[in-house]
């Protein structure tokens, strides 16, 4: 299936040699980047910087999908914006107000995202579909990869959708967490365009790579 793209999570890479990771999973056939920021306290994990990101972008000419699991995330978004982030996406939790943070996104010439976590409700976006590029529907709680796909949020992710194609808006509608090639499909069904993979993409090893993308498109 074509009209569905991939984000391999580098949080499932080898981070004592991410360059190397990045370029291998870009020529394995990812679309995106999918770039995991985690502070330790937004989040119980922590991660990547913008040093970091920087440091990769000479490794990839894909789009890096920026996800910001902090708070707050404004002091952080021009640091990301100039490290070579292409959409930079938030969670309406960081604070204080969504509907800055996303203007300030766009201002910086990205694209700006919003994440909901499993327990965030829809409304968190009812008034800022206009400014949304992408919204991100996160299928675990985020902080760590590995976890298992929470089906109880398939009627969220559809229900997003319907907003989606009646705001007449282009906006991406990415599922993040637990994506594997039994649950891709149920994303893909319940109107996902972009999917996260973290384990599903970096298992095994480089050489499984490029096998790794292709069967969880094969399964979409
Ligand atoms: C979780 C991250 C995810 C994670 C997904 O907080 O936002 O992007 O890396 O990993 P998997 O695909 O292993 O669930
Ligand atoms: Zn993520």
């Amino acid at each position: 299936n074509t009209d569905i793209q991939i984000a391999p999570s580098i949080l499932s890479a080898d981070f004592a040699r991410l360059g190397e990771e990045v370029r291998a999973i870009d020529e394995a056939g990812a679309d995106y980047i999918h770039i995991d920021v985690m502070d330790g306290h937004f989040v119980p994990n922590i991660t990547i910087g913008p040093a970091i990101v920087k440091a990769l972008r000479p490794h990839s000419q894909k789009p890096f999908d920026v996800h910001l699991m902090i708070s707050p995330a404004d002091p952080f978004l021009e640091a990301f914006a100039l490290a070579g982030a292409d959409i930079i996406t938030i969670h309406p939790e960081a604070g204080p107000h969504l509907h800055r943070s996303l203007q300030s996104i766009r201002a910086l010439g990205k694209r700006a995202g919003v994440s909901l976590n499993p327990a965030t409700p829809i409304s968190a976006i009812a008034h800022v579909m206009d400014l949304v590029d992408l919204i991100l529907v996160m299928t675990v709680n985020p902080g760590f990869g590995g976890q298992s796909f929470l089906d109880s949020q398939i009627d969220k992710i559809a229900e997003i959708r319907r907003m989606i194609d009646a705001s007449g808006r282009v906006i991406d509608l990415e599922v993040d967490g637990g994506i594997t090639r039994s649950t891709a499909p149920l994303a893909r069904q319940a109107g996902a365009n972009i999917l996260v993979a973290g384990t599903a993409s970096f298992e095994g090893g480089a050489a499984a790579y490029r096998d790794n993308l292709a069967a969880l498109r094969a399964h979409i």
